[in-house]
């Protein structure tokens, strides 16, 4: 589902996923799809019927009963079924010559329910297994194409998603099984001008077929056009499965940059952050409030020192590089509220302890969830004293900071902890160069707004090259993949 702000407040339209298509990309995309005047034309999800009303030939499905009507009345021809698209696509007897759209993209959180057991399961029964977390909109595309005649093509609208999220590769692999062609087609600067979500496109034909590659073309810009874009780079599935795990994104770079990327982090010497270090996130207190106090509270309530440990709130209280004594030093004279009362399990504590958790903030906090569903309610769990501190949403690159003050971090950065010490100034100088900062971005991904975002999973693959081996690596080499990636995620430009 696109969002309009980057609000969690759902509205009806959010969570119907129902965003419309501006006029070029439906006229693009119905074009890509027909191929002659008596095509039967499928859009799963129709919406007020735009991509309908140029065809004859059309049937459209949809569960809002106010849109259903709007696209009747434009399409008084066309068959419009209201209802769940999973629930007539697994009933319906009809097979079509092509569909095109705009899927509703609609987040695991809020596709759930009978509609998404419906889907998951049509589509397991055709051979596409997805988890709970996918997004409606690609169980919606593999029941669509299974609906296609034989040499059947379809066009659509997608998320950016598809080049990076891991619920979109069930759908790229249904895609290459089921089709001769499959074409995706990357746009930098936003399909619809209003919404955070980035849009691609996908173009899939010859349906009953099947491909050793995926087409990829990507363009600044929207251009309106009668066939998919006859420039395109043919990226073989092996290589998209193994060297790129399944993501799209690292094709937006030049070749010559992927290329001299695989070369390294193919080199024996080269490891991956996930094989030298524990990525993982910090404590969730559950009640920050109350259980992160300040200095000159905790001296007040007299807790003792052992039971106060010097916490990171938030990644923009983190200095550039090293976290050091003096930098405590400075929170502690600022009173802010850096000490998380880490309290041991034992029903053993101090009394001033024991008087701070019978205050009514204590009540209020214990009822947190978080709080309600540990035992004590009041020992927060996993507080751990990492190495490094790694920034998991960031604007220009993602930061890796030195703990050298011995500081805890809630869950609001990442928590880096090396197997082994001797390694860890090895990792600081790493860090900032090309390579490593390259290879954040195409393990991350894009969270709108221009930032990057690293999952712990993501951190843990970023490559790390021999120090030997970077010093032989050209300079400039990868300064322009990664102005490049920063681009397509929108940094500078947001
Ligand atoms: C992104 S809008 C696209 C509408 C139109 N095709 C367009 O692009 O302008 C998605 C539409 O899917 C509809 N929808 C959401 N879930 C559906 C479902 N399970 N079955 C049928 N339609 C659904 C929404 O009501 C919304 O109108």
């Amino acid at each position: 589902m696109r969002s309009v702000t980057r609000s969690s407040r759902l509205t009806p339209q959010k969570e119907a996923g129902a965003y419309y298509t501006p006029d070029p990309v439906v006229g693009s995309l119905v074009s890509w799809a027909l191929r002659d005047d008596e095509d039967r034309l499928l859009d799963p999800s129709c919406g007020d019927g735009r991509f309908i009303r140029g065809h004859r030939n059309s049937v459209g499905i949809e569960q809002d009963p106010q849109a259903a009507m709007k696209a009747m009345s434009v399409a008084p021809w066309a068959l419009i079924h209201e209802g769940d698209f999973f629930a007539w696509a697994s009933a319906t007897e009809e097979r079509f010559d092509c569909a095109a759209g705009n899927p509703p993209f609609i987040r695991y959180q809020t596709f759930k329910g009978e509609v998404r057991a419906r889907a998951l399961n049509l589509c397991a029964k055709l051979g596409a297994q997805f988890s709970g977390l996918a997004s409606s909109w690609a169980p919606f595309l593999v029941a669509t194409a299974s609906l296609l005649r034989r040499g059947g093509r379809m066009s659509f609208v997608v998320p950016a998603e598809i080049g990076h999220a891991p619920y979109a590769s069930p759908l790229l692999e249904y895609l290459v099984e089921h089709f001769e062609i499959v074409h995706v087609v990357a746009v930098r600067d936003k399909l619809f001008p209003d919404l955070s979500e980035d849009c691609w496109l996908l173009h899939a034909e010859g349906y009953g077929g099947s491909t050793k590659t995926i087409r990829f073309t990507s363009v600044d810009k929207f251009n309106r056009s009668k066939r998919p874009p006859r420039e395109f780079a043919c990226v073989s599935i092996y290589e998209w499965r193994g060297d790129w795990k399944r993501r799209l994104r690292p094709y937006l770079m030049p070749q010559q940059a992927r290329e001299l990327y695989q070369l390294v982090a193919g080199d024996a010497g080269s490891q991956r952050l996930g094989e030298l270090a524990t990525v993982g996130i910090g404590y969730v207190s559950g009640a920050n409030d109350f259980f992160h106090l300040r200095p000159s509270l905790a001296a007040e309530l007299g807790i003792p020192s052992n039971l106060l440990q010097p916490t990171v709130r938030n990644g923009r209280a983190l200095p550039e590089k090293n976290l050091t004594p003096s930098v405590v030093k400075k929170w502690i004279k600022d009173d802010d509220p850096i000490y998380l009362l880490r309290l041991p399990k034992t029903e053993n504590l101090p009394r001033s302890v024991i008087r701070y958790i019978e205050t009514d903030d204590a009540k209020l906090a214990c009822e947190a969830y978080k709080c309600r569903v540990r035992t004590p309610w009041y020992s927060v769990p996993d507080v751990q004293i990492p190495d490094f501190f790694l920034t998991y949403m960031s604007g220009r690159a993602a930061g890796l900071v030195r703990n050298s003050a011995s500081c805890t971090c809630t869950n609001s950065v990442h928590s880096v902890r090396l197997r082994d010490k001797r390694m860890i100034s090895q990792l600081y100088d790493l860090w900032d160069t090309p390579f490593v900062q390259l290879s954040c971005e195409l393990e991350g991904h894009p969270l709108g707004g221009g930032m990057l975002k690293l999952e712990p999973r993501e951190a843990s693959q970023i490559v790390l090259p021999s120090p030997m081996l970077l010093a032989e690596l050209p300079g400039n080499a990868f300064e322009d993949a990664i102005v490049r990636m920063q681009s397509w995620r929108h940094y500078g430009t947001a």
